[in-house]
């Protein structure tokens, strides 16, 4: 069993905390993707269930054992990092090889589970080259194919594409999530690009400042952001944000800023009535149109191709935006109407960040 339990691990250096007590569970064949800022503790926390880093306090558990005294090599782990690290004197096979050969492994074995990891990561015809004479995305799969060769239960990835260029990236994630499938181990990825952690995680855990603020499916985490940090960490444009209050009356809940007003779902708490909070809005759930009840002005559009983002302005400090069909009439300087869909509005404590409903 494969599965990695994390319990009130902590570490600190000197007097900075960098992770900060995190609790979460990997499963077994999981793929599971810890993404976050800069600085939040991603590494340290991957490095401490390697073995490469000792935790302050806190335990780690792989399998049914508690591994925090065992060496990294005892963990029977893999471990794909940024820097590749290839030799380059040796060829692409004997770069896969190095750990057979270090284990004393017979040659006809290491030959045949050298190949076999080659297929996985579709670089056989490359085996014979030197690490310079392949591309950075054939690079990759080497050091993939290096770590797939040992055969480990469990896979540890430190932003292993973050070297690559973007078309490169996107095409590695496909091959990624297929690997995964196919060898059925448990990955556990670091990365902070939350377009990443989308598309390929079986379930995200997202941290801050050493902390975790969610841990859940990519869809979970995208509709339902536990707080104004998740909120705005997902989704491309950034989730539009508005100060102001909420008011109930009977069934009916509204949610009131200086410049506009808007109706939310009855589910919302009549609790909440009074409370100052920041209301969420991604831009596909804000509808424009010409003619309606609330009132903006274009200030710019960017067209995606299949769809245009709509800049407006309604009084607010900041514009939002929308998200509308590409063949939108809206220009700047235009008037235009808007709206939210209901159901799609999010409710965040104004100080605290925590979601309401
Ligand atoms: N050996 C160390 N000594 C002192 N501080 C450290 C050490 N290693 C990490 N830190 C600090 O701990 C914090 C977390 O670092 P970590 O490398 O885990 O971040 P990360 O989430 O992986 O960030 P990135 O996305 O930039 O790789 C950072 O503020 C970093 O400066
Ligand atoms: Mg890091």
């Amino acid at each position: 069993m494969a599965r990695i339990v994390l319990r009130d691990l902590v570490k600190t250096f000197g007097a900075y905390t960098a992770v900060d007590g995190i609790n979460f569970e990997v499963k077994d064949g999981e793929f599971l993707i810890m993404v976050g800022p800069s600085g939040c503790g991603k590494t340290t926390t991957l490095n401490m269930i390697s073995g490469l880093e000792t935790p302050t306090s806190g335990e780690i558990v792989i399998g049914n054992a508690v591994v925090n005294d065992l060496e990294p090599g005892e963990r029977g782990l893999g471990m794909v990092f940024q820097d590749l690290a290839l030799f380059p004197h040796m060829s692409v096979f004997e770069n896969i090889a190095f750990g057979l050969r270090v284990k004393r492994v017979p040659e006809d074995e290491i030959r045949r589970r050298v190949v076999a990891a080659a297929e996985a990561v579709h670089i056989k015809p490359l085996l014979d080259k030197l690490p310079r004479q392949c591309s950075g995305g054939e690079s990759q799969r080497v050091a993939l194919a290096r770590t797939i060769v040992t055969n480990p239960s469990v896979f540890l990835m430190d932003e292993p594409l973050s070297s690559l260029d973007a078309k490169l990236r996107v095409d590695m994630r496909t091959e990624l999530k297929g690997l995964h499938r196919r060898l059925g181990a448990t990955f556990v990825y670091v990365t902070h690009d939350q377009a990443e952690a989308m598309t390929m995680a079986d379930r995200i855990v997202v941290m801050n400042r050493g902390r975790v603020e969610q841990l859940g499916t990519p869809l979970e985490i995208y509709g339902r952001p536990a707080s104004l940090f998740v909120a705005g960490f997902f989704g491309t444009p950034t989730m539009n944000f508005i100060e102001g209050t909420i008011e109930a009356e009977g069934a009916g809940r509204l949610f009131r800023s200086r410049a506009i007003a808007h109706p939310l779902p009855a589910s919302v708490p009549a609790a909440l009535a009074g409370r100052s909070v920041v209301l969420g809005v991604r831009a596909e759930h804000v509808f424009v149109e010409k003619e309606g009840e609330r009132r903006g002005e274009v200030r710019l559009t960017e067209p995606l191709g299949d769809a245009t983002l709509v800049f407006f302005d309604c009084g607010l400090p900041t514009p939002l935006v929308a998200k509308a069909p590409p063949n939108t009439p809206l220009a700047p300087g235009h008037a235009l109407a808007f709206r939210f869909a209901p159901e799609h509005c999010h409710l965040f404590d104004a100080v605290a960040g925590t979601r309401l409903n």
